[in-house]
């Protein structure tokens, strides 16, 4: 049987802009017209996750504009239950300044905006977060916010540490998780040392040093590292060209707890997971790009 899914998060609306190269420090750079879509971590895991077959809830909030609006409509035309989507009514919502450049890299500046305002207390007020059978969770609302969602789950938590505080994940969050998927660049913040990726044996002395049962460390196009049981598996990606990479990493995580929902092995998800986040590369922008089950095979095809 498959159990509900609740991510609680952020919702960001994503100002895209394509470049030529991502600009350095003080430089200019001229792009092309930019692309509104919705995005932000936690929706995008939750649209994702839906997309994917799930039975999805989403806990956030969102301000009262009209990108607001957008964001809350994203997930509902996806099948998302948002009855805990809140609205903080003078708050703009949350957004991300995103540039792409021409191998699909990205980099990101969000501004929370209404994401900040989803305190412990809204969360502790909402039942289904304790009854999931898997809980999504990233690090793009405050950290107390997080705490407290994951410490009130009864079910699988799992986290995104992304964007990763350079101080590394308070005892208490790392206590209350059970799947940790962070990627290259994250476990090495996490664990405070460079972290090989071609290594998997680094890779899997630096996942086991994190305390938490269960690690899948991403690695792009390299694909992931599975660490579970004192047992490291490398799963590996399929070869695309790919034109943006923002929300692949979203959709690899909701492939985790789709499968993980439906009683599938951590190996088997991640295989599963690491073609999701490549046919999610292969479209332009956050949500617009996430894929359906059978997409991703078109995809990929
Ligand atoms: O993971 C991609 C997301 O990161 C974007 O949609 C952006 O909103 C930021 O949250």
């Amino acid at each position: 049987m498959t159990s509900r899914i609740v991510v609680v998060g952020s919702a960001n609306l994503d100002i895209v802009v394509p470049v030529p190269h991502h600009p350095a420090r003080g430089e200019t750079v001229l792009g092309e017209d930019h692309v509104q879509v919705p995005g932000g971590k936690g929706a995008n895991q939750a649209v994702a996750s839906a997309r994917l077959g799930g039975e999805v809830a989403f806990v956030g909030c969102v301000g009262g504009d009209s990108a607001g609006e957008v964001l809350r409509a994203s997930l509902i035309d996806s099948g998302v239950d948002v009855t805990s989507l809140l609205t903080a009514t003078d708050t703009p919502s949350g957004i991300a300044l995103i540039t792409v450049g021409p191998d699909g890299d990205n980099a990101i500046v969000v501004s929370p905006g209404a994401n900040a305002a989803l305190t412990s207390a809204d969360v502790a007020s909402v039942d289904s977060i304790r009854t999931a059978g898997v809980l999504q969770l990233q690090l793009e609302i405050p950290m107390d916010t997080t705490i407290a969602a994951a410490e009130a789950a009864t079910g699988l938590v799992l986290l995104d540490p992304a964007p990763a505080p350079a101080d590394g994940l308070p005892q208490r969050l790392l206590d209350a998780v059970d799947l940790l998927v962070p990627n290259e660049t994250e476990l090495a913040l996490l664990v405070g040392r460079p972290v090989d990726p071609d290594s998997i044996d680094d890779i899997g002395s630096a996942a086991a040093s994190l305390g938490v049962e269960r690690v899948v460390v991403t690695l792009g196009s390299k694909g992931a590292v599975v660490i579970a049981n004192n047992v490291v598996t490398r799963v590996d990606s399929p070869n695309i060209d790919a034109i943006d990479t923002t929300g692949a990493g979203d959709a690899f995580r909701s492939a985790l707890a789709v499968g993980l929902a439906a009683g599938t092995d951590l190996v088997s998800a991640a295989q599963v997971a690491a073609r999701v986040g490549a046919a999610t590369a292969l479209r332009f922008g956050a949500q617009p790009s996430l894929p359906t089950t059978a997409e991703v095979d078109e995809l990929l095809r």
